[in-house]
């Protein structure tokens, strides 16, 4: 079996070659692609996809272009929250030919989102050809966002782990429930078990107040320090808010249409403290090529 090292050899030089052979536009430059984050939970229903949806408004509203792909292998969450269904999913761009940016659907504040779909499962099956084509496509999204932010599913599955291996950051929310903040600790030694540098950003969401989210990443952090050797970044809580709720009923992000709860100035917080990280890749080649890459190969 190829190592991954070699094996993103041989895709960049494919692309490369490509990329001098047909002239063609989206193709790998030199300058850093996107900022791809994966959103996860070791517990369902603790609330990633309004995280998700409501932080990509956020950022719009500071001024970034961001696209939102929706992993999640079940239901198509962000349609719902973003009170948009969307056409066309990641599928479409593998068997149909169709255009990446020509598939993406506009919410609010100009945010673009794609659904998985089947597409995120046929994914793995790609041969080498269609994989570079795929990442030709995909390598559009570099130019179309500055941050692209992943909705994976909760849990365990090899398919959550993978993406969020594959993506350079990784949110874990977890809500004050003692079965969520288990269930995240088990995936954080799941997730650093493979790879102990991966910077994971913690978010209590949920939380009663500013104290118990705090004492929670807190106890959190020391648990896998002392037992991982892991040491968590705090990026913030979210109140229990009735306002994420009712706007999820009236199929509305609740930054729109509760823009002045306790939980839109929550999220505007953590929006900023990550503006703040200036994480945005150093190396020639990242974004969302780097990061089909990284994900395809895991699964080889
Ligand atoms: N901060 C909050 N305050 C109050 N309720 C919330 C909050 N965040 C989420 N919820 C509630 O939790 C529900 C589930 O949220 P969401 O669908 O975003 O979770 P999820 O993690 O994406 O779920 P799944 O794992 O099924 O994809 C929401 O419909 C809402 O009612
Ligand atoms: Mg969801």
């Amino acid at each position: 079996m190829k190592d991954q090292a070699e094996r993103l050899r041989e895709i960049i030089d494919s692309i490369k070659n490509y990329k001098d052979d047909e002239k063609s536009a989206g193709a790998l430059t030199e300058k850093p692609g996107s900022r791809v984050i994966a959103v996860t939970s070791g517990k369902g229903g603790v609330g990633k996809t309004n995280f998700t949806v409501n932080l990509a408004i956020k950022f719009a509203q500071n001024g970034l272009r961001v696209v939102i792909i929706d992993a999640d292998l079940g239901l198509a969450n962000v349609d719902v929250v973003m009170g948009k269904m969307s056409r066309y999913n990641l599928s479409d761009v593998i068997n149909s030919n169709k255009d990446i940016l020509e598939i993406l659907e506009e919410g609010y504040e100009g945010v673009k989102f794609v659904s998985g779909g089947s597409g995120v499962q046929e994914l793995v099956k790609l041969n080498k050809t269609q994989l570079v084509d795929l990442l030709m496509k995909l390598g559009k999204l570099d130019e179309e966002a500055d941050i692209i932010l992943i909705d994976t599913g909760a849990g365990l599955s090899e398919n959550v782990i993978s993406f969020v291996h594959a993506a350079k950051e990784v949110i874990l929310l977890t809500t004050p429930e003692p079965t969520s903040i288990t269930d995240a600790y088990a995936l954080i030694k799941t997730i650093t078990q493979r790879d102990k540098a991966k910077m994971i950003k913690v978010v209590v969401n949920r939380a009663d107040s500013a104290a118990e989210a705090f004492n929670i990443l807190d106890k959190l952090n020391i648990v896998t320090q002392k037992f991982l050797g892991v040491r968590l970044q705090k990026l913030g809580y979210i109140l229990n808010d009735a306002s994420v709720a009712r706007a999820v009923k009236i199929q509305q992000p609740f930054v729109i249409s509760f823009n002045r709860s306790e939980a839109s100035r929550n999220l505007n917080d953590i929006a900023l403290t990550l503006m703040e990280n200036k994480e945005f890749s150093s190396v020639s080649v990242s974004g969302i090529k780097m990061f089909i890459n990284k994900l395809t190969s895991l699964f080889n």
